[in-house]
């Protein structure tokens, strides 16, 4: 049994109770973030809550809290359930009201946060995943963490029932993203990157593994690739908050360079390692 955030509230899980006209439940009119906590330390919560603002600015929901009060609160939830190493889930709806598309007049959001123990799926970081090639149906507002997974629902199960990981997505040949993490791909010492407009969720891992890129020489070029380039890279990664930096080795039916991790993704993966709290890496 655990605790979780209710509004600015930690009370026990089961005292949640979300009505069935909340708008998050009718409409994913709401934003999320999921933030990485390693041996109790949260990690990069300083930018998910810069985006969770953001996210809910461009559905023009207002957060009624103040950054720094919830970043506390998110801080007591990881340690009132004595979280070690997991994730936070964090989300805000617009609350609820009779059910009407346009957005009610009076509507306090509703928000909560819970936590999951989850440990760092290192035989992936080292064996690398299969990843299988699919079209990306989702919206055009692909920047905002909203609610409405279905695309990547969608994408994430076809991608289950071939065996594989992650669901690479394109739309007219051009890779965007995963269904849920950001890809990158590696040719000949650069680094490239779907650019993050609209058509990608700015991953916070993108930007640390960026970071580390650069830190270590690597070119980076933001610049999408096309499904046909893909083919031709040498290394494949996919980065997300629980994925870290996750190689890519199989993608349907062809093998990714050697059909093992990289040595640009090795070195990416240790220099991601110096900036996450070092007592859980071994
Ligand atoms: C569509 C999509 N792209 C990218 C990411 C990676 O973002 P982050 O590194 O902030 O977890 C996610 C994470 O859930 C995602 O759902």
């Amino acid at each position: 049994m655990g605790y979780s955030l209710w509004n600015d509230r930690l009370v026990l899980d089961e005292k949640v109770i979300i009505d069935s006209q909340d708008r998050g439940y009718q409409f994913g009119d709401g934003v999320y973030e999921v933030i990485k906590v390693y041996d109790g330390e949260v990690f990069t919560l300083n930018e998910h809550l810069d985006r969770f603002y953001v996210s809910a600015e461009k559905i023009k929901l207002a957060i009624p809290y103040r950054k720094d009060m919830l970043m506390q609160l998110l801080r007591d939830l990881v340690q009132k359930n004595k979280l070690a190493t997991g994730h936070i889930y964090l989300q805000i709806t617009r609350g609820t009201s009779p059910r009407q598309h346009h957005f009610p007049e009076k509507c306090t959001p509703v928000l909560i946060a819970n936590v999951k123990e989850n440990p760092r799926p290192l035989a992936n970081f080292e064996n690398g995943v299969k990843a299988t090639v699919l079209e990306d149906i989702r919206w055009l507002r692909c920047d905002i963490k909203t609610l409405n997974l279905l695309g990547p629902v969608l994408a994430k199960q076809e991608a289950y029932e071939k065996g594989c990981y992650e669901a690479i997505l394109h739309r007219d040949g051009v890779v965007t993203e995963g269904a849920s993490s950001n890809v990158h791909a590696i040719l000949d010492g650069v680094l490239y990157t779907h650019p993050a407009n609209n058509m990608i969720l700015n991953g916070i891992t993108r930007n640390v593994m960026l970071t580390c890129a650069k830190e270590m020489g690597l070119l980076v070029k933001e610049q999408a690739f096309t499904l046909e380039q893909l083919k031709t890279m040498t290394e494949v990664i996919i980065t997300s908050t629980t994925s870290e930096i996750t190689p890519v080795i199989e993608i349907d039916d062809y093998v990714v360079g050697t059909g093992k991790p990289g040595e640009w993704t090795r070195k990416l993966q240790k220099q991601f390692n110096t900036k996450i709290p070092v007592a859980i890496y071994k």
